[in-house]
């Protein structure tokens, strides 16, 4: 059985990641592929637990290394439970946010460097690349006030608070900005920049372009539609 696809998604808090996601999702799902959709942190049972505690803005003076710490055994857990298994049965897998975000975040916004990142992502991840990462970044401003607004909403109604990150400096994001740039520019074979005031449906129409051309490279890694789901 080849390897399945690993698609990730990675932008700024606010960059329309999770309606992106739900929309190619359905993509896929009408063309006769049935992917695994999950996120980081979370997605887990262990995940879940490690996401209420790292984006909990009561979480007042998490050190810089414990923050990237808990975000890699987050994704170890992931790796192990979620995604390597759906590879491994040949699966598409679309994941909210992996390592990238973690060099851009922890990397970048709080100033500890890819090097130590991806060191760390070599030990704990047994340096697993996705196949296919899609960056999306809009305007910075327009990001913020959006993510600011919808986590005030959640929190409101959940009592879930989720705001840590939404609640940094401007100067931290655009740390987390420009080092996404950076990663894109080093990986222009694997990551696919959507930057710019676009529509939700530019945004998925070259999200879908970009799938597809990777799917229609063929060969090991790109799974064949499942022929039942089929409609
Ligand atoms: P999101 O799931 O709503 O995108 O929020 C996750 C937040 O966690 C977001 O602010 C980015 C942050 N984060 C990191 O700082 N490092 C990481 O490695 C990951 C996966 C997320």
């Amino acid at each position: 059985m080849p390897r399945g696809l690993f698609i990730t998604f990675e932008g700024l808090d606010g960059s329309g990641k999770t309606t992106q996601i739900k929309r190619l999702a359905e993509w896929l799902t009408k063309r006769g592929h049935l992917p695994v959709v999950t996120r980081q942190p979370g997605g887990t049972n262990t995940g879940d637990r490690i996401r209420a505690l790292v984006l909990d803005s009561r979480s007042t003076g998490l050190a810089p290394m414990t923050e990237m710490a808990l975000m890699f055994a987050d994704r170890a857990q992931a790796i192990s439970e979620v995604i390597q298994p759906a590879l491994d049965a040949g699966k598409i897998v679309l994941c909210d946010r992996f390592t990238d975000s973690t060099e851009a975040y922890q990397g970048g916004g709080r100033q500890l460097g890819s090097q130590v990142v991806l060191d760390l992502h070599r030990l704990i991840c047994g340096n697993l690349q996705p196949d296919l990462t899609l960056l999306l970044l809009p305007p910075l401003e327009r990001n913020l006030a959006r993510a600011r607004s919808r986590n005030q909403r959640v929190a409101a109604r959940t009592g879930c608070d989720e705001g840590r990150f939404e609640a940094e400096h401007d100067a931290f994001h655009h740390r987390v900005a420009d080092k996404y740039k950076q990663i894109a520019a080093r990986e222009p074979a694997r990551v696919v920049l959507i930057e710019g005031d676009l529509t939700i449906e530019e945004v998925h129409e070259r999200i879908a372009a970009a799938v597809s051309a990777r799917l229609s490279r063929g060969g090991s890694g790109v799974p064949v539609p499942n022929a039942q789901s089929t409609p």
